[in-house]
């Protein structure tokens, strides 16, 4: 039986994946659990830091013959792609471990046709008080051991840093990992 996040992740973020045209980019796809989602339609970057899941993701694309997804090993924080080149970028769970959301949020505003959609599912900061202060004590001594993973990390507040307009958030309790959905356009800044 699928949990309360999986269900929650496929019914918000891998259904949008699912409606979404032309060109798009995918920051950390980690095992690409995301693939299958993507219309045959469209024409898919996807960029992870990890050469490990860039092996693994390049077996998975023989055996389904997708000819649609390109892969690239890169950073978020420095993208690989000219200006206002892709109608869409999506990531999941890849804010709360990034070195500089701040330098992050601005390559994806940067590669973003202006009108382009950003598709994401992050962990967040809770709203209980009592989650948030465990969630601001235990990143200190968790993020090093968790491949730099930010429990305190604040994905809307990081993405407003850039001239995006929220078409639509919605979250979900989920322990010390609350998750929000976030969908939002590239408006001129
Ligand atoms: C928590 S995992 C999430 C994987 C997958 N997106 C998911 O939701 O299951 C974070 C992924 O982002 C990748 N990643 C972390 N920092 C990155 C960065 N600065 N640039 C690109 N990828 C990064 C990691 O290698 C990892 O695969």
């Amino acid at each position: 039986m699928m949990n309360k996040h999986k269900v929650f992740r496929k019914n918000h973020f891998l259904a949008a994946l699912g409606s979404l045209d032309g060109e798009v980019l995918e920051i950390g796809f980690g095992d690409a659990d995301t693939f299958t989602h993507y219309p045959e339609s469209t024409s898919v970057n996807a960029l992870e830091k990890d050469p490990k899941h860039l092996r693994k993701a390049g077996r998975m694309l023989e055996v389904m013959r997708r000819k649609n997804i390109t892969l690239h090993e890169g950073k978020a924080e420095k993208l690989p792609f000219e200006d206002a080149r892709f109608d869409a970028v999506c990531f999941s769970l890849l804010l709360c471990s990034v070195s500089s959301q701040k330098d992050a949020v601005a390559e994806i505003y940067r590669v973003l046709k202006p009108g382009g959609k950003l598709i994401a599912i992050e962990h967040t900061l809770s709203e209980r008080p009592l989650i948030r202060s465990a969630q601001k004590i235990l990143t200190p001594p968790l993020a090093p051991i968790s491949g730099n993973c930010h429990l305190d990390s604040e994905p809307l507040k990081a993405i407003l840093t850039k001239p995006f307009r929220i078409v639509r958030t919605e979250s979900m309790p989920w322990f010390l990992e609350p998750r929000l959905y976030i969908s939002a356009i590239k408006i001129k800044e």
